[in-house]
């Protein structure tokens, strides 16, 4: 877990970094709902661990419901540790769906008011597929808008954080971002990530692969948990299945192959895993050093 460059910021991050979204109450992505002190629990877990990365966003949970625990946690914890990087993002007004250069430095104000800090060092670009290209880099836009924060040194860096690879491409175009992050697209089941990571690594970019567990599938088996990135798919699970028996011949658990594909690859900076107990970060960081032997990879690739 030490940490290492992301990208040409001057920020370093652990292979391993927190998502905080189960963590926010939003049984419509999860299939469940987390409450507060499990919630706040988690979080201070990750600050005392050796992870030095958490990611959350404002749009998280029903009116800032996920950063303001992990502002709870932060308090609790009397602070921050020295270099961790807390790394929000900036979204829409949830009741006008205004996404405006004004509404992200309303989304940042409000962000640091939940999170209880003065700054944060990485804003990102919160799933900017949901407003036209032309409108998020439009010169009172949301695009121009997180460029002028940094220029001004209100945040140190600023990246986009989304799905949709067209989009993601387009984004990274911009030249305008020092980081990206894409989720559910660089795992043992979907690979297609891969040529946009690569060309955002070369560009210098920092990157951080969200979702290593297709949000649960890969972690609990196909059996327990049959979305695929939020979403009913009998193909994914079927062949989530074939790589937890092939998993199961070879005493690994499925969540180390699923986490560790992400986290051998040269391409990602950090692996930005969702959990909503304090014993997960425990056992995530075992995950991540269950030992995953070569012809397991080759077999998991054929599948
Ligand atoms: N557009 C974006 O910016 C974007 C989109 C997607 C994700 N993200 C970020 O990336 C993070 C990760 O994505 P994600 O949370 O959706 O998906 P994920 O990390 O692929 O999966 C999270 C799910 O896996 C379960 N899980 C984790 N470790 C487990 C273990 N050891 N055993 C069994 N189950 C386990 C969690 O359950 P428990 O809750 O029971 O721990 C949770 O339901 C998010 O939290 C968010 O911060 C960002």
């Amino acid at each position: 877990m030490h940490p290492r460059p992301l990208g040409s910021t001057s920020l370093a991050v652990t292979p391993l970094g927190i998502g905080t979204s189960p963590l926010a109450g939003m049984p419509g992505t999860y299939g469940y709902s987390t409450g507060e002190e499990a919630a706040v629990a988690t979080v201070e877990a990750v600050l005392a661990s050796p992870v030095n990365l958490l990611d959350t966003s404002n749009g998280y949970g029903e009116d800032g419901a996920g950063e303001k625990r992990v502002g709870a946690a932060v308090r609790r914890a009397g602070g921050l540790p020295e270099g961790f990087v807390l790394a929000t993002k900036v979204d829409p007004d949830p009741r006008t769906g205004d996404f405006s250069g004004a509404r992200v430095r309303e989304s940042l104000r409000e962000s640091l008011e939940r999170l209880g800090v003065e700054r944060v060092p990485l804003l990102h670009l919160h799933d900017p597929e949901r407003i036209p290209f032309a409108e998020a880099t439009a010169p009172d836009g949301p695009v121009a808008a997180l460029v002028e924060l940094r220029e001004q040194g209100t945040v140190d860096f600023i990246g986009v954080a989304g799905g949709e690879l067209d989009e993601m491409w387009r984004y990274l175009d911009t030249g305008a971002f020092d980081v990206v992050l894409n989720h559910n697209r660089f795992t043992l089941l979907d690979r297609s990530a891969q040529p946009f990571y690569a060309a955002a690594r070369e560009r210098g970019l920092g990157v951080l692969n969200a979702a290593p567990y297709g949000g649960g599938m890969l972690a609990r088996g196909p059996q327990a948990h049959a979305t695929y990135a939020y979403r009913e798919d009998a193909g994914m699970a079927a062949r989530a299945a074939a790589m937890q028996a092939a998993c199961e011949r070879h005493g690994v658990p499925l969540a180390a192959a699923a986490l560790q594909f992400s986290l051998r690859s040269e391409l990602v900076a950090s692996t930005v895993v969702g959990v909503s107990s304090p014993e997960r970060v425990a056992e995530t960081l075992a995950l991540a050093s269950n030992e995953v032997p070569d012809e397991l990879w080759a077999e998991l690739d054929t599948l």
